[in-house]
């Protein structure tokens, strides 16, 4: 008798020194929460519809190529441009500034015209000064709407995630200009 209540006792023991040890090494190394707290929603939506201006040439040109495409390169696979490019409220180049789009583009396919664009646009218009979002896409310019993920934001934009879709509003290829209209949709806290 003695006996059993002795081996009860340590199979007591060692269950309750297993659960100890269980809880002391869990629950420490990450943490959740539900994303709504109680029944009001904590994220917006938010839509902004502004042309973006790329202009190649002259004395002060918004973008540049940085890396030329390399010897037996096809179709200038591998040719990447950096942009500073101003984003404006209407298609009109003089119409007001809401931002600027800044970042890189490049030639990422061999068999048509697919670009890799890796940008932010950083805005300084009214609420929105100091804010920024980032698209990480392909964008095949021959579409007539191209659609590119934003993978996130700063700012008002915090925790962004959406969608722009692209439409080019003018091309001239000889002189290096375009200008292309975009609509985002964006969910963020
Ligand atoms: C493109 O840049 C050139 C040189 O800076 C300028 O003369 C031209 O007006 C620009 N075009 C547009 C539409 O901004
Ligand atoms: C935003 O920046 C542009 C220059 O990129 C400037 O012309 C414009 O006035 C600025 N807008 C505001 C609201 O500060
Ligand atoms: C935008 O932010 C900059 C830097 O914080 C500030 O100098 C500027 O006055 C702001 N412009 C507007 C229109 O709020
Ligand atoms: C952007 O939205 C406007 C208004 O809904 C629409 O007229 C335009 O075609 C859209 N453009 C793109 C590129 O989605």
């Amino acid at each position: 008798m003695a006996s059993l209540v002795s081996t009860l006792m340590a199979f007591h023991l060692i269950v309750l020194m297993s659960c100890y040890l269980t809880r002391t090494t869990s629950g420490v190394f990450s943490k959740q929460s539900p994303l709504f707290q109680s029944e009001k929603p904590i994220e917006k939506i938010t839509q902004l519809h502004f042309y973006f201006h790329d202009n190649l040439t002259g004395r002060n040109p918004t973008t540049m190529q940085i890396i030329g495409a390399p010897k037996g390169s096809i179709g200038r696979f591998g040719t990447t441009y950096m942009m500073d490019d101003p984003l404006t409220e209407g298609p009109d180049p003089s119409s007001k500034i809401v931002g600027r789009s800044q970042g890189i583009y490049a030639i990422a396919s061999q068999h048509e015209l697919g670009l890799l664009m890796v940008l932010n646009f950083a805005f300084n218009d009214s609420v929105f000064n100091g804010s920024s979002l980032s698209i990480l896409g392909r964008n095949l310019v021959t579409e007539e709407v191209r659609e590119m993920p934003i993978v996130g934001g700063s700012g008002v934009f915090r925790y962004s995630r959406g969608f722009a879709l692209a439409r080019t509003f003018m091309f001239i290829a000889k002189s290096g200009l375009a200008i292309v209209e975009y609509n985002i949709t964006v969910l963020h806290v």
